[in-house]
């Protein structure tokens, strides 16, 4: 096709428009051209990019390899494509699906670069959330499978050492001892009974609710829990849609999230309760289409760090000192909310802060 100068000027407006980015380097690598997308994408200006090599946008977070794997590829005259994680002007990181064409000259070699980006982000996230679902079913079966069994022989140790206790002598060692070992086991098998509701091993009873009734019932019970210092507010849709649940377990999961939110912003500070409606539009992208109710719940704490993030819902997983936390909250609310058909989300505010963000299915 014979280019004209009226298809090339069509053809750069095309490029300097589109959301897509383009960078075009040399063959030795130095920056020619960047489209505005590239600029807004990486908050680079192209005067500041032009000339050098992208480079500049190295993340340190592939080997020496990845790119002398890359350029030997592209300067041999062939496509690259895969995933590079880049640093921004500001700092922060984004990654990207790359593909670097090379533009052949006449004699067959590589005079220019063309690099295209295709966003992932939302990819990136669903993979993401596939991966922790499948963490957490497989620590799902784990975990029945150990409780139903540990359940099992605490029974019998409890049961046994109850009839010991009565032949004891009160007040003599054996019994001290007899009635130390059982609270011991009592106390395991309460542990265990948590874990057997992240397990989802449990009786669930659901009924046609509103979010709010449950809510509105914990009230009073959590401002005795919070004390003074901790004040939380409510902001509670009055067109909530109704889902099916069990409100005795929702609130207990609730009773958890508010837990930690008040030892996240250490017995001083805010935590906001609120429910909404979401869907069909809008929706995070791993949730199945749909209308929503949601229950929110979030605090002026610290946040979640972005390392611990992953692990927050695993059974046992705690930050806090030995002796202070089981680490078994989050995953109870975890089995409540699947077992309820919800789905549950953890990030932090913009502002710093963490956020839970419950989704159930809505019912007609
Ligand atoms: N609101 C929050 N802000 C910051 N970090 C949180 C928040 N909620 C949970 N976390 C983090 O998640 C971890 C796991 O929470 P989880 O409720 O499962 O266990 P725990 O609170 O440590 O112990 P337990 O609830 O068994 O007493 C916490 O140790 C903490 O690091
Ligand atoms: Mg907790």
């Amino acid at each position: 096709m014979e280019i004209t100068a009226e298809t090339a000027a069509i053809l750069l407006e095309s490029i300097e428009q589109t959301s897509e980015t383009f960078l075009i380097t040399d063959q030795e690598g130095s920056v020619i051209y960047v489209n505005p997308a590239f600029e807004k994408v990486t908050g680079y200006s192209s005067a500041e990019i032009l000339g050098k090599t992208p480079k500049i946008l190295k993340s340190g977070e592939h080997p020496l390899e990845f790119y002398k794997e890359m350029w030997e590829t592209i300067l041999a005259g062939r496509k690259w494509s895969g995933r590079i994680t880049n640093r921004r002007k500001n700092g922060t990181l984004y990654t990207d699906a790359v593909r670097i064409s090379p533009v052949l000259g006449h004699d067959g070699k590589p005079r220019y670069f063309l690099v295209l980006r295709h966003d992932i982000a939302r990819e990136l996230q669903l993979e993401a959330q596939l991966n922790q679902s499948q963490k957490m079913e497989s620590l799902g079966q784990l975990a029945s499978h150990i409780s139903h069994d540990f359940n099992n022989l605490l029974t019998i140790i409890i049961g046994s050492m109850e009839l010991i206790e009565e032949d004891l002598k009160p007040g003599s060692v054996g019994a001290r001892l007899t009635s130390e070992i059982l609270r011991s086991s009592k106390e395991s098998a309460s542990l265990i009974k948590q874990l057997m509701v992240f397990a989802r091993k449990h009786e669930n009873n659901p009924v046609k609710t509103t979010l709010n009734d449950p809510l509105s019932e914990l009230k009073i019970l959590l401002d005795g829990l919070l004390g003074k210092n901790v004040s939380v507010t409510y902001s509670l849709d009055e067109r909530l849609y109704l889902a099916n649940i069990e409100p005795e377990h929702f609130k207990q999961a609730v009773m958890n999230l508010v837990i930690n939110a008040k030892d996240a912003v250490n017995d001083s500070g805010g935590i906001m309760i609120k429910t909404y409606n979401a869907g069909p539009a809008g929706l995070p992208p791993s949730l199945p289409e749909g209308t929503y109710a949601v229950f929110e719940i979030s605090d002026t704490g610290p946040g979640i760090p972005k390392e611990v993030l992953p692990s927050i819902f695993d059974p046992f997983f705690t930050t806090k000192p030995k002796g202070k936390g089981t680490g078994l909250g989050l995953s109870t609310v975890y089995g409540i909310v699947t077992q309820n058909k919800g789905h549950i989300f953890a990030s932090n505010r913009p502002d710093g802060g963490a956020i839970f963000t419950v989704y159930f299915p809505a019912v007609k």
